[in-house]
Parts: structure tokens; sequence; C-alpha cells
């Protein structure tokens, strides 16, 4: 347990996130209350709420005018969290634009249209990421105290650890990225590049899900600066930086929330009700947020060219897609979901038959979560078919709740996703750009062996429950807390 060197409280982590793990809800009488999310960060962190004291800061998710702003503010803080407001023309130009249309896109690996380069709409969005980043910093040290760790996570604040040196050269500071470090090849291609990676480097730890983003960010630092990089150690201390470590520490899931929810009454009747719904069909089931990464127009193509080659399989399998809304201010998500439903309607016209109806359960909305835990349960394939992911939470939730049953389903995996090289051998692997390799794997998971079924959610079950949530925080903080104290030693000697 990490320590405080003030005896008198424990050791306090500030968590900064872009968003606040808690929805602003508006009552009848206009009053603001915070409805704390479910899943994500929140459970990832909620073991370690019970060692350390943790006081999150992240932006309400809404605008609020100034007369709102304190009753939000305090309603916030209630959770332990600390809003950081921001105006809709910042979050348009940070969030939307330069988090969301520039870095996003090219650490999943896509370049900019090729007949174009940065315009100055770019341009403009990095002066507000800049400015959404001081903003952060500036919230950062209005409750930050000595020895305190500030834990960032992800691309939307990559300059805050740069800010946040320069103003306490003895802060302790930890990066996460939750999503992929794309190859150097690609990530010199920003025009901003040098300023992002220096940023990082006056962090103590740098993490990432799996060691292939570490080796691109080490490669990228090799490219673009000078420094002395060795055993995954960079002495950015002639950039005004830190002796940084980078390690892998790959996230997971609270397998223990699903298994308690599968025992509850109301989720076993849900689970009875989806049986008795689609008795005599086979269940696939896709869970993505509505994001062009997440390869659902591949995976409906792939459904289609499943179904083309075997029709005898039309009226004997449904795929159940939820695809959560996401970042409907980006243009990009909005032609996405108009992508989606001309697709699913391709399909569901192509395929559909009157003793079985259509092929394709489509919804845009999001499921409470033991409406998510009973499809999961019945669900017999899984198919994740991420064009790029930094890891896929969804792939570990389907494993825990296929626990126990009697003939477990079987999870088809992108190769693309981050987790693809954690359960990699407890399912079939897919190139998601393969319509007919996808088509294939779903032939091959709906007629598999009770034996091989059983053979790869054993193997992914064990990781599941071994690499958990808990076990991800608490390792990046014995990572940081290491990192620190190493540091402190160099300094001393
Ligand atoms: C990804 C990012 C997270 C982000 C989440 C939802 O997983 O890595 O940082 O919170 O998507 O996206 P949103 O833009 O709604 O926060």
């Amino acid at each position: 347990q990490l320590q405080t060197k003030h005896s008198h409280r424990r050791q306090k982590i500030l968590v900064v996130a872009n968003r606040l793990p808690t929805k602003p809800k508006r009552d009848a009488e206009g009053n603001w209350t915070f409805e704390r999310c479910s899943g994500g960060l929140v459970s990832c962190l909620a073991g370690i709420q019970q060692k350390f004291d943790m006081v999150w800061l992240g932006w309400p998710g809404a605008d609020f005018n100034d007369t709102e702003k304190e009753m939000v503010a305090n309603e916030a803080m209630k959770q332990g969290c600390y809003p950081v407001f921001l105006r809709q023309s910042l979050i348009d130009e940070y969030y939307n634009g330069f988090a969301n249309n520039v870095l996003w896109p090219l650490f999943h690996y896509i370049m900019p249209p090729f007949d174009k380069g940065v315009n100055e709409c770019s341009t403009e969005q990095w002066g507000a990421y800049k400015k959404a980043n001081e903003i952060f910093t500036e919230a950062i040290l209005s409750v930050y105290e000595d020895d305190d760790y500030v834990w960032i996570h992800d691309y939307h604040l990559m300059l805050v650890p740069k800010f946040l040196r320069e103003a306490k050269p003895d802060c302790n500071i930890g990066w996460f990225l939750h999503t992929p470090f794309p190859s150097a090849e690609i990530y010199r291609t920003l025009p901003w590049r040098q300023e992002i990676i220096e940023s990082l480097l006056h962090s103590n730890l740098l993490g990432f899900h799996v060691y292939d983003y570490l080796r691109h960010f080490l490669s990228s630092c090799v490219q673009l600066t000078s420094l002395e990089i060795s055993a995954h150690t960079i002495d950015a201390t002639t950039i005004g930086g830190c002796i940084v470590k980078c390690a892998t520490v790959p996230i997971g899931i609270s397998p223990d929330e699903f298994l308690w929810a599968m025992k509850k009454p109301e989720v076993q009747s849900k689970i009875e009700h989806l049986h008795e719904q689609y008795e005599g069909r086979k269940v696939i089931l896709g869970i993505d947020r509505l994001d062009y990464m997440k390869g659902i127009p591949h995976k409906l193509m792939a459904f289609g060219c499943f179904l083309e080659h075997h029709p005898d399989w039309a009226d004997k399998c449904v795929l159940v897609q939820l695809a959560v809304p996401s970042r409907r201010d980006v243009p990009e998500y909005q032609r996405l979901q108009r992508q989606v439903h001309e697709l699913v309607g391709q399909i569901s016209g192509k395929h559909s038959t009157i003793s079985a109806g259509v092929p394709v359960i489509y919804m845009d909305s999001s499921m409470s979560p033991d409406d998510l835990t009973a499809l999961y349960n019945v669900a017999d394939v899984a198919l994740i078919t991420s064009l790029r992911d930094g890891m896929n939470l969804v792939s570990y939730e389907y494993i825990a709740c296929q626990h126990g049953k009697q003939h477990p389903g079987v999870l088809i995996l992108s190769e693309f996703a981050g987790a693809a090289q954690s359960l990699g051998a407890g399912s079939i692997r897919v190139n998601p750009w393969h319509l007919q390799d996808t088509a294939n794997a779903i032939h091959e998971a709906l007629t598999m062996s009770s034996e091989e079924r059983e053979a790869l959610q054993e193997y992914a079950f064990k990781y599941v429950t071994e690499h958990t949530a808990q076990k991800w925080a608490e390792t990046f903080l014995q990572c940081l807390q290491e990192a620190c104290s190493d540091l402190m030693e160099v300094t001393s000697q």
C-alpha cells in the first residue's frame, strides 16, 4: 500500500480523465444530480478506493451556465469528483475536434485524406487542445497536495504532464494510454508530434495495454528525440523532463461483478426469457460503441457473406447488434450511423424469412447492466471485429458471462484488438478486413464441438479472472511508486 510522508492522511491519488465517471441529470425542478456511470474506468478503479483517497477530475459532459456550475460542483464533490468546466466552443474544438477528429483516428491508424494536408482548422483545434490541457492542469493544481500521485488518462490530456511538471517539479506523474499507440511511421505524420512526445516525457511512468504499443512509443522517441533510451527507460532530463519508465500494464474487468449479477433472480429470469425468445436459433452477439474503429460495417458485411454461403443458417441464427451512440457531434460518426443503418436494411431485405423474421436485430442504444449480462450469457457467439482497438473489454465481459454454462459460447475476436494478445488462444482470431475469413469463423463457431468450445472458454476465463481491473490499477500504481522512488534515489546521489 502506498504511504504518504504525512502520517495524518492516506495516500491520495488524483485521477484525471477527460470525462468524469458520473452523468449529470436534470430533475423536474431543474436541479442537477449526478448518476455514477457503470463499467469503464469507474469499476476499474473501484477496488483502489478502498486503499487510497481518490479524487477524480474531469469534464462533467455538458456545458453549464455560471449559476448551475456551483450546484453541479457541489453535487459532483459528494461523489469524490471535481468537475473541470469547459465552454461549448472549447469542447467543439478540443474534444470533438483535436482529440476525436485528429488524435483518435491517427492513433487507430487512420491518416488524414491522402489529398489533404493539415489545414488551418486543425491548427485552431490544436490551440484549443493546449487550452483545455491548461485548464485541466489548473484544476489539478487547485486540489494537489505534496506527495499526491497524479494519474492522467488517455490521449485527451497528453500535454498535462509538462504543464504540471513546470508548476510542481516534484510531482509524481503517471499517464496511461487506453488506445493503441500507433507505429512510429504513423505517429510521425502528426504536425505536433514533438510537443506531445516531449510533454509525455515529463511523466514518471507511461503505461500501455500491450507491448507493441510501448514498442511503437519507444521507436517514436528514438526517431523524434536524441534522448538516451535503455531497458524501457528514457532519460529526458536534458529537455526538462524525467527519467521516464515505460511499462505494459494490460487493463481488465471485474469478473465478479458479472458472476454475481448472473446469480440475481431478475437476471436469471431475463436469461430464461431470452432463451424462449430465440428458441431454435443461435444468437451471435455484437456490442460496440458506434465508432468506425469497431468495424461494425465489416461485421455486418461478413455476416451477410456468411448467409450468402450458408443460406440454410438464415432461419437458424440471429445477429444481435447493440451500437451504443457515441461522439454524435463528430460528422464521421453521423456518417457511420447512416452506413450501418443501410447495411442492416440490405441484409434484412435479402435474408429475412417469414418463418424466422429478420436475421439482424440492431439497436442504436445502450442497455442496463442486468440486460447486458443476460444477453452475454445467452449468446452462442460473440463477434468482435474492431479494425483497431486499444484493448476491447466486451470480449472479457462475454467470457465472464459464459462461465458455468454446460455448452459455453465462442468468442470471435479481431486480431487488431489489444485483447487478441491476451485472449487470442481462447478465441477464433480473425482479420476483420477479410470478410470471408470472418464469415468462415462464424460458421466454425456455430458448428464447433462442445469439447473445443470448453477448451477455449477455460483458457480465456482463466486469463480474465487472473488479470482483473483491480490488478491493473494496483500494478500501475505500484510501478508509479517505484518509478518515483527510483527517481528520488537518482536525484539524491
Ligand atoms: C475510448 C477512450 C476513452 C473514452 C471512451 C468513450 O475508450 O479511450 O477515453 O472515454 O472511448 O468515449 P467518449 O468520447 O464518449 O468519452
